[in-house]
């Protein structure tokens, strides 16, 4: 049977400063990944020595965090999201953490920044903002991987809105998310899947 407290129990705890920033995110309700998933994109940066990452939704830092504690030491995240007084808190989290060189903030809406964002050859792009920009960031972002580089978009289940039968009366969220995941699933430059840690993770690798 499935038991993800026996997970939870099981997996050393966070170090505190990200338990501080996951209580921080609950109490202030900033809605965070869930540590599962702050663990798995840890997994991922440290397995693929990830050295360019970008991020589109920063709020307090903590999957930035996550993916931070896990850099090479030349390793580097850039971090979108136009909440500067939600950023302002990230940052000082990420200097308390001493990684504070490693991560540029950007304070404007992805879309406005995408278009003429000079990185390329990213290892990971993490998916976090707007849900129903979600295909037209996806868009922007697989050609700025690397070959063989990763997108991982988080909310993909949405609370299991996703999974349920579609009615007129569902908001314009989870048109969008159901309709990302179908065009996600069958993108022709990426091997794509979703896998159902914390609120559903999608994790594409460009294969183009
Ligand atoms: C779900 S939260 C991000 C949580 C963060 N990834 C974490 O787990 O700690 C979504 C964030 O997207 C930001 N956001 C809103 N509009 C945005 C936009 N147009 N571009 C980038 N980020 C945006 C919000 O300000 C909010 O902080």
């Amino acid at each position: 049977m499935r038991d993800p407290a026996y997970l939870k129990r099981l997996h050393r705890e966070p170090s505190p400063l990200l338990l501080e920033l996951e209580q921080h995110g609950l109490r202030d309700g900033i809605p965070i990944v869930d540590r599962a998933a702050g663990r798995f994109l840890s997994v991922l940066v440290h397995s693929m020595q990830a050295n360019r990452v970008l991020e589109l939704g920063t709020a307090y830092g903590y999957s930035t965090l996550w993916m931070a504690l896990a850099l090479p030491p030349a390793g580097r995240i850039w971090t979108i999201d136009p909440d500067m007084e939600c950023t302002e808190i990230a940052a000082s989290y990420f200097r308390r953490a001493g990684v504070e060189e490693r991560i540029e903030i950007i304070n404007q809406p992805a879309l406005e920044v995408l278009g003429s964002f000079p990185q390329r050859n990213l290892d990971i792009v993490f998916i976090d903002a707007i849900k129903s920009e979600y295909e037209d960031y996806l868009a922007v972002v697989v050609p700025m991987l690397k070959r063989s580089g990763i997108v991982v978009i988080d909310n993909l289940l949405w609370s299991g809105r996703a999974a349920a039968v579609p009615k007129p009366s569902d908001d314009e969220q989870t048109v969008a998310i159901r309709a990302f995941n179908k065009a996600f699933l069958n993108h022709p430059e990426l091997d794509a899947t979703i896998v159902p840690i914390g609120d559903g993770i999608g994790i594409g690798a460009r294969v183009d």
